[in-house]
């Protein structure tokens, strides 16, 4: 009945609808029926022309949760890569893209992070986009209400914003360094036509098909220096990974690089850490993102559908770890149930089992193993905030709350 519009969302903006729900789908378009006083098909026919009715259904369809400093690992990488970049003190600008930026949280922590480590607002610039008109608007604005600040470390409101009927304003010198603008990952002609020193990408590719990720990852390529890095979401590292990207072995930061647009990186001789030799940003340490012997470059037999030889020892959870890091989703997800029978159940095995289900796109296992992590361990901390995004990326507000009040109990 709604093949059309699901067509239409997964051509445009690389939705694929499995990630939010049919339920989602027919909520959401239950309340475009009554807003354009329309039935289905009216509705069906009329879509693909009003820009109007488009507009309209993106913005009730994506999932624009955000909040300050999400994956603090990262802002604390690119605190460090930022400082190695100022030191340079070559006059270079820093080029930053956000990409999608949503509500405006990321691409202020990333501006926050920046004059945190001396850089002055006419030293960087940054590029913040999103396909959502109203929620560019509201970025715009910068203004937030308490619950932007979730997990925020303390003293950042009151350092960085103005407490104003009961919201805060982000100071004017911060709100001029990021640029919002319309775009569209899946669409080169409304990107900016410029390349830049960090990336970051995060919570899209998890609403795409494996094929749309892939030509979203190409997309994010042609957008990056030479040296430049490009942060992910944690249920979409093996995205890139299969691109063949490298990933930093900084724990939690989800952050890799382009080998191949990396002279300066050493070849990867084995599966240990490598470090970057000569590379303008001296510190990461990168993990190969292939096995020993082989080049950086994408290979159709990354993804093997069996399981790698394993030894039997505790080390199990460790080589689930890698194997996903290394974008062999599938296999790390085999070595899931091994690890059950060799171990028995813990709180990390079920988390990685849940991060592993996200990455391949079983939302209801993800949903499984987040809820039995919880079981074992109620106050895991990443557990709790990755099921309550996939609650809400079903539009189940109430019970991604619950979740999300566990993480901060007082509010
Ligand atoms: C869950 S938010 C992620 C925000 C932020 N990056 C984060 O991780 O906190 C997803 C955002 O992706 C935007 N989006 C969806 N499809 C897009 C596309 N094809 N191009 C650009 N933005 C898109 C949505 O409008 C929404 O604001």
């Amino acid at each position: 009945m709604t093949a059309l519009i699901e067509q239409l969302l997964q051509q445009r903006i690389g939705m694929d609808i499995r990630s939010v729900g049919q339920q989602s789908l027919q909520r959401v378009l239950s309340g475009e029926l009554q807003k354009f006083a329309c039935n289905l098909s009216s509705y069906q026919q009329q879509l693909p022309q009003s820009d109007a009715m488009w507009t309209s259904l993106v913005e009730a369809i994506v999932v624009p949760e955000t909040w300050f400093f999400r994956y603090p690992e990262s802002f604390r990488l690119v605190a460090e890569l930022a400082s190695h970049l100022l030191n340079k003190q070559d006059g270079t600008k820093l080029s930053l893209l956000c990409l999608p930026c949503s509500t405006g949280e990321e691409p202020y922590s990333l501006a926050i992070t920046l004059m945190q480590q001396g850089y002055q607002p006419h030293q960087f610039q940054i590029d913040a986009l999103d396909i959502n008109t109203k929620v560019l608007a509201q970025a715009k604005q910068g203004s937030f209400r308490d619950y932007s600040f979730r997990g925020c470390p303390a003293g950042l409101k009151e350092r960085y914003f103005t407490a104003r009927d009961g919201l805060y304003q982000i100071h004017p010198e911060i709100r001029k360094t990021v640029n919002f603008r319309y775009g569209n990952l899946l669409d080169p002609a409304s990107l900016p036509p410029k390349k830049y020193h960090l990336v970051f990408c995060r919570n899209l590719l998890i609403y795409f098909d494996q094929d749309t990720q892939q030509a979203a990852v190409r997309q994010l390529r042609q957008l990056m220096l030479s040296t430049a890095y490009l942060f992910s979401g944690p249920a979409e590292t093996g995205a890139f990974v299969k691109a063949g990207m490298v990933s930093l072995t900084q724990r939690d930061s989800f952050a890799f690089a382009d080998p191949q647009k990396q002279p300066q990186l050493e070849p990867a001789k084995s599966t240990k850490a490598t470090t970057v030799s000569a590379a303008a940003l001296k510190t990461p340490k990168m993990s190969p993102a292939k096995p020993a012997g082989q080049t950086g470059r994408p290979s159709s037999t990354r993804v093997l559908p069996q399981a790698a030889p394993v030894k039997k020892n505790t080390s199990l959870l460790d080589d689930i770890e890698r194997q996903a890091n290394q974008g062999q989703l599938t296999q790390a997800l085999a070595l899931c149930q091994q690890a059950l029978i060799e171990l028995g159940p813990s709180a990390q095995l079920f988390y990685l089992w849940g991060l592993l289900s996200d990455s391949l796109n079983q939302k209801g296992n993800a949903e499984i193993y987040y809820r039995k992590t919880l079981y074992i361990e109620p106050l895991h901390a990443q557990a709790l905030k990755q099921l309550a995004a996939l609650l809400r990326a079903q539009n189940d507000y109430a019970a991604a709350e619950r979740f999300e009040q566990r993480l901060n109990p007082r509010k």
